[in-house]
C-alpha cells in the first residue's frame, strides 16, 4: 500500500484498522419492556356556569399513572440488552463523578470495558494504550457499595441520593475529531446507533400500542418497538464541536429528532460536579441507554480488520441476528423523516424486496468547486456524456430517465435533501456529498458510481451503499470495479486529494447504462446484497 499524500484522517483510519484484530463478541438479552413510567397529567380548564352543559371531558380512557418510585428500594442492577465493540445498550447504568458503573453482583456477564468505552481521547496511530479505559472511566459496583455509597440515611428518611435521567439516552463518548464532519456523523455515529436500537428492539409481530400518545405533529418513527429517544449526550463535545461546517449535523438532528434534547461536554461537567461531593454520595441512573465508542468499536474486528466503519459493528450485529433487513426499511424512519422536513417525498411505501423504479434519477454530486476533484475537461466530457445518455434513453423512450448536476455547495440545504431523495444513480468524486446515498430509497437500480484517483480506494460510501442494499461500483478513469473485486485496503495514492482526476466520461455513462439495463432484464444482482460478508470473504 501506498502512504504518499495521505491525509491525517485517512491514514488514522487505515491504520487503527490494520492494527486492531480483537475477537468479535455479541451479547443481546431479550429486550423485556422496562416498567411502564407513564405519568399523565390532565387538567382540564373549568368550564364557566354557562357552558358547562355543552362541554364533555373525555379523561375516562386514561390509564392510572403508573410509576415506580426506586427511592426507597434496592438499587436495580445493571444489565446488557445488547453489545457489539463500541456499540452497548445498558438498563440501568449509573454514573458519578464523571465514572460509569455497572451495578452487578456478578462482573463475569459483561464484555471488557475496552469494547465498550475509552478515555475518549483522539485515536492516532501510537495512543490506542491511552485509549484502553480505566476505573475513572468505567467500573463495577457491588449492590452493598452503591448502598453504602448513594443509599440514604435517616436525615432523607432512607431515600436512595440517587436522580433517574428519565427516557432513553445516547451517551457519546467519541472525540470532537469525526463529530464536525458530516459522514462520520450521519452515516456513522447515528446509522450506527439507529441500526443498534432498532435492532435490539425489533419484535416480529408488532407489539400493540400499550400507552395513549400524545398529541403530536410528528410522523411516528417506522419502527414497531424502538424506544423514543430524549436525548443524546456528547460528552466530549462543546456545543460547536458535534456540528459541520455545512450545517447539516443540526439539520438532521432537529428534522429527525424534534424532542431530542441535546447535551455537550459542559452539561456533563455539570452532571460530574453534581457528583463529585465526598461529603454526601450523589449518582446519575440512565434506565435505559446505547454507549457508543469510536476507539471501542476499533477494537472489534469488523470495524478494525475490515471495514473501518464504526458502523459496521452494530449494523452487522443486527443483520446477522435478523434483527434488520438487508435493503434499508430499517433506515426508512430516518430518510423518511428527513424528506417530509425537506419538503420532499418521504416515499413511505416499503416492500419486503427491491421495486423497479419509474424514472432513473442520475445525480452528480459535482465537485468543481472544491479540493478534491476532476480534471477539468474530464468534468465537462462527464457532464455532456450524462446529457446524451439521458436524452438518447428519453427517445427510447422504455422509462423516464433525468440528470442533474449538482453542486451542494450553491443549493439550500432543503434542496440537496429533496434531490437525493429522489436519486437512483448517484455519482460523484470520493467525498463528503456522497454521504447523501443515505437518503436515496433503495430500489432495484439503486447505485453509488464513485470516483477515484486511480488506484485510490476508501470505503466510507462503498460500505454505506452496500448495507443499504445499493450497488456500489468504483471508477479509475476507463475501468470499473465493484465488490467483491474492491482492493482488500483502502489506498491513497499521490493525487487522492487533489484537482486531477481522470475520468472517461463515455465510460461512466456506459457502466450505468449497462447497469440499469442487467436489472431490466432481471439478471440477477450479483454481490450486489450487502451481507455482512466482509467477514466471510476474507
Ligand atoms: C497521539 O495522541 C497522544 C495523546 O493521546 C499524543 O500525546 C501524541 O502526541 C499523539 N501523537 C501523534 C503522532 O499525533
Ligand atoms: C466543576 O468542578 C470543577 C472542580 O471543582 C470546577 O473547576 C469547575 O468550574 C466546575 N464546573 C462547572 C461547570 O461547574
Ligand atoms: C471526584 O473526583 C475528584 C477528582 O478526581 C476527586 O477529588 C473527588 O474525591 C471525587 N469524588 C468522589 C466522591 O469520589
Ligand atoms: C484515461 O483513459 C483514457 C482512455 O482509455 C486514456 O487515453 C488516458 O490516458 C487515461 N488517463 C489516465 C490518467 O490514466
Amino acid at each position: 500500500m501506498a502512504f504518499r499524500n495521505v491525509s491525517r484522517r485517512d491514514a488514522i483510519l487505515l491504520l487503527l484498522g490494520a492494527s486492531c484484530f480483537y475477537t468479535f463478541s455479541v451479547f443481546l438479552q431479550n429486550p423485556s419492556s422496562p416498567p411502564p413510567s407513564l405519568i399523565i397529567d390532565t387538567h382540564p380548564q373549568p368550564a364557566s356556569a354557562e357552558t358547562v352543559t355543552e362541554t364533555v371531558f373525555t379523561t375516562a380512557a386514561l390509564p392510572a399513572p403508573t410509576r415506580v418510585d426506586l427511592g426507597l428500594q434496592k438499587f436495580p442492577e445493571t444489565t446488557v440488552v445488547a453489545h457489539a465493540p463500541g456499540w452497548t445498550i445498558f438498563r440501568n447504568l449509573y454514573s458519578a463523578n464523571g465514572t460509569l458503573f455497572l451495578l452487578t453482583s456478578d462482573p463475569s456477564h459483561f464484555p471488557p470495558h475496552r469494547l465498550m468505552t475509552s478515555t475518549g481521547l483522539p485515536g492516532n496511530l501510537t495512543n490506542d494504550p491511552q485509549r484502553i479505559p480505566t476505573s475513572r472511566e468505567m467500573a463495577f459496583i457491588t449492590p452493598a457499595e452503591a448502598e453504602a455509597r448513594w443509599g440514604g440515611g435517616p436525615s432523607l428518611n432512607g431515600r436512595n441520593r440517587v436522580s433517574t435521567v428519565e427516557g432513553t439516552t445516547l451517551l457519546f463518548n467519541d472525540p470532537p475529531q469525526f463529530l464536525n464532519h458530516y459522514y462520520h456523523f450521519v452515516a456513522e455515529l447515528i446509522y450506527g446507533s439507529w441500526a443498534f436500537l432498532y435492532g435490539a428492539f425489533y419484535e416480529q409481530p408488532a407489539k400493540p400500542l400499550t400507552s395513549v400518545p400524545e398529541p403530536s405533529f410528528n410522523t411516528p418513527l417506522i419502527s414497531n418497538s424502538t424506544p423514543k429517544i430524549d436525548r443524546a449526550i456528547f460528552i466530549h463535545a462543546d456545543v460547536k464541536g458535534w456540528r459541520d461546517a455545512p450545517g447539516f449535523n443540526g439539520y438532521f438532528m432537529r428534522a429527525v429528532f424534534p424532542s431530542m434534547t441535546i447535551e455537550v461536554s459542559t452539561d456533563w461537567i455539570d452532571r460530574i460536579n453534581a457528583t463529585a461531593s465526598t461529603e454526601i454520595g450523589r449518582a446519575w441512573h440512565f434506565p435505559l441507554v446505547l454507549l457508543t465508542d469510536r476507539s471501542a468499536a476499533f477494537r472489534g474486528a469488523i470495524t478494525g480488520q475490515y471495514t473501518q466503519r464504526t458502523a459496521a459493528e452494530a449494523w452487522m450485529t443486527m443483520a446477522k441476528l435478523g434483527k434488520i433487513d438487508l435493503i434499508g426499511n430499517w433506515w426508512a424512519s430516518m430518510r423518511g423523516a428527513l424528506l417530509r422536513y425537506a419538503g420532499g417525498d418521504p416515499h413511505e411505501d416499503l416492500a419486503p424486496v427491491l421495486a423497479m423504479p419509474d424514472t432513473i434519477v442520475i445525480t452528480y454530486i459535482n465537485r468543481q468547486g472544491t479540493r478534491r476533484h476532476l480534471r477539468d475537461a474530464d468534468n465537462s466530457a462527464l457532464v455532456a456524456a450524462m446529457e446524451s445518455l439521458v436524452a438518447r434513453k428519453n427517445l427510447e423512450g422504455t422509462r423516464k430517465w433525468e440528470f442533474h448536476d449538482v453542486h451542494a455547495e450553491r443549493i439550500s440545504l432543503d434542496e440537496q435533501v429533496k434531490i437525493a431523495g429522489r436519486t437512483t444513480i448517484m455519482l460523484g468524486v470520493h467525498g463528503n456529498g456522497l454521504t447523501h446515498l443515505v437518503l436515496m430509497k433503495p430500489t432495484l437500480v439503486s447505485a453509488v458510481v464513485e470516483m477515484f484517483i486511480p488506484g485510490g480506494f476508501a470505503r466510507d460510501y462503498e460500505w454505506t451503499s452496500r448495507s443499504l442494499g445499493m450497488k456500489h461500483y468504483s471508477v479509475w478513469n476507463d475501468t470499473s470495479f465493484t465488490h467483491p473485486n474492491e482492493p482488500p485496503i483502502p489506498d491513497y495514492p499521490e493525487g487522492f486529494h487533489g484537482p486531477n482526476i481522470p475520468v472517461v466520461g463515455t465510460f461512466v455513462a456506459d457502466l450505468i447504462e449497462k447497469h440499469v439495463a442487467s436489472r431490466e432484464k432481471g439478471e440477477p444482482s450479483v454481490n450486489n446484497s450487502p451481507v455482512y460478508d466482509a467477514v466471510q470473504d476474507r
